[in-house]
């Protein structure tokens, strides 16, 4: 039996039960529990195998509930949360002491924000305690976009996931830390580093792919480990799309292409991000053209790398860290 469903009042008893349930957002779904509640907690990170050290994101219903969360507030955090809120951006502050350790992987900070579903936006405003809620997936494996996907991955391990559709922006929040109240992008995401520049200026990336791409060491943000994302093909990046066919001659190969359509007969199934070059609409197919590639095994996955701004570039970082 399926345990996709829509109806929100289950979910509600699940969660108040300390049990966990998927939800869906705007960037990914999530696998979600009480902040405060340590089986719920527990039971998040033995579902997905993922490290205790990695710490989880809070999702609350609104900016009114940010301050029962973290202890202080930075002029330009105020000024993100009040552009982008509801929406895909993550803020990193420095969290009360009433938040868990289990959530903050036992850091000082905790990761927080609210999400831009309507039907997570109803499950938050009902329930009377905020949702950690990793990604849906299993440590280091492909986001879900999905209710399927979810299913497909944990139906013998979770009882619901809240069925809102497929997620609209397609890859996960952008995440923002403070340094002497100074914004730096922890993670390139959903919201382009152009919209945020728009709003507090010029932003430091930190920890992308290209300045830390084997780290043996705990990153600011784990998610940033080199290989996240990942499907089980091997996969390519490449700007040049010709010449890597070329190298796998005798391979069945599936190629993700930005917008154009490839002639090689050697090609086994192409698909375009987006046929009119659209950067979101690129992000929001990307993992589902993953999972779907991903499930004919293939011998390789090659992917043409986007133009690096706007979405693209939190694409690129995507991709990269599918090739490790
Ligand atoms: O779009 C999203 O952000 C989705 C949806 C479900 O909200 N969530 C998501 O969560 O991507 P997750 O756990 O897959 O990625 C969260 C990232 C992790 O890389 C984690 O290390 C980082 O946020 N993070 C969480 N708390 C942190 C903290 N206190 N300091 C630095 N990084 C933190
Ligand atoms: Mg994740």
């Amino acid at each position: 039996m399926s345990i996709i469903s829509k109806d929100i009042s289950k979910a509600i008893q699940l969660l108040t039960a300390e049990d966990i349930v998927a939800i869906p957002t705007e960037t990914v779904y999530g696998l979600a529990g009480n902040i405060y509640s340590e089986k719920a907690i527990k039971s998040i990170f033995e579902t997905k195998k993922r490290p205790f050290f990695n710490p989880l994101i809070v999702h609350i219903p609104s900016i009114d509930q940010l301050s029962d969360i973290v202890a202080y507030i930075p002029e330009k955090a105020q000024l993100l949360a009040e552009a982008f809120w509801p929406g895909p951006i993550t803020l990193v502050l420095k969290k009360k002491a009433i938040i868990p350790d289990l959530i903050t992987g036992g850091k000082d900070t905790v990761a927080v924000r609210v999400p831009n579903h309507p039907t997570t936006l109803e499950l938050l405003n009902r329930l009377n305690f905020p949702l950690a809620a990793p990604s849906a997936n299993p440590f280091s494996s492909i986001s879900p976009t999905t209710a399927l996907h979810v299913e497909t991955y944990f139906k013998n391990n979770i009882r619901m996931v809240l069925d809102g559709g497929a997620c609209t922006s397609g890859i996960e929040s952008t995440i923002i830390g403070f340094e002497n109240d100074e914004p730096i992008i922890y993670r390139l995401g959903s919201t382009a580093i152009e919209a945020i520049e728009a709003v507090v200026g010029k932003i430091e990336i930190k920890n992308t792919v290209t300045e830390a791409p084997k780290q043996k060491t705990i990153p600011d943000a784990p998610g940033m480990l080199a290989r996240h994302y990942a499907p089980k093909t091997k996969t390519v990046l490449t700007e040049n799309v010709q010449e890597t066919l070329d190298l796998y001659k005798n391979k069945r190969i599936g190629l993700i292409t930005f917008q154009s359509e490839i002639n090689h007969k050697i090609i086994e199934v192409q698909i375009a991000l987006s046929k009119s070059g659209d950067l979101e609409e690129s992000a929001s197919n990307l993992y589902d053209i993953l999972h779907q590639l991903d499930n004919m095994h293939l011998d390789v996955i090659i992917a043409e790398k986007l133009p690096d701004y706007g979405l693209g570039k939190s694409i690129n970082d995507r991709l990269t860290r599918a090739t490790k």
